[in-house]
């Protein structure tokens, strides 16, 4: 048996890409300074930023990745309206959480982030054995039975998946806090009905299926 027997099902897609450091240094020290908002009793802090440029380079770079990697129709659009600082001090870190409202997320790292406190996404892979509720060992781990994967960022890193999938930092154990730009996306356009039966999208699946193409990865 040689892995071309196996189909890989419906991967999901994430960017991890360093687009280099764009930010003003200036804007950085103010982003660093500026006063934070707690938004859970944990320890990660936001606050807004309210630099356009910033959020201009985000929705560049989720709509490309919308467009030419997922392949969603150009009449489509993803777009943010803010852009959060994330803060993550010492002996801190982000638990466990997704975003519900949100079609994709993106992080980026003005700087790079403490060893110690990657970003980890989790998807669980019970999803292989979905209908059963019991956890099956594995002899060792790979990309069908894994559940977390890890990045490392450094700086000038952008990372952007989809939405839905569960996402933390663990312990922040350096004696530096962890800085991170994070943005929300929304679906703007005429967005299609979500009323189609299974047999409805199965059919225009049939349709356009000699139509798939290799994403672009020109950029
Ligand atoms: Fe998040």
């Amino acid at each position: 048996m040689i892995m071309k027997d196996i189909i890989d099902l419906m991967p999901v897609p994430v960017l991890h890409k360093n687009i280099g450091n764009f930010i003003n240094c200036d804007d950085i020290s103010i982003l660093k300074s500026a006063e934070l908002k707690t938004m859970r009793p944990i320890s990660s802090i936001l606050c807004e930023a309210s630099n356009e440029y910033i959020m201009n380079e985000i929705n560049k770079w989720t709509n490309y990745f919308a467009h030419n990697i997922i392949g969603i129709e150009e009449h489509l659009s993803i777009e943010t309206n803010e852009v959060l600082l994330i803060k993550t001090p010492p002996g801190n870190q982000l638990s466990m959480h997704d975003h519900p409202n949100s079609i994709l997320s993106a992080v980026y790292y003005f700087e790079d982030a403490p060893e110690s406190s990657p970003l980890v996404l989790y998807i669980e892979q019970q999803n292989i054995f979905k209908k059963f509720d019991f956890l099956v060992g594995y002899q060792k781990t790979n990309r069908y039975n894994e559940s977390y994967y890890e990045i490392h960022p450094k700086k000038g890193d952008l990372v952007i998946f989809p939405s839905w999938i569960p996402h933390f930092n663990p312990t922040n154990m350096t004696e530096q806090p962890r800085y991170s730009l994070a943005s929300q996306t929304w679906l703007r356009g005429n967005i299609p009905s979500t009323t189609k039966t299974r047999w409805e999208r199965y059919s225009r699946a049939v349709r356009v299926s000699g139509e798939y193409y290799a994403p672009d990865l020109e950029m």
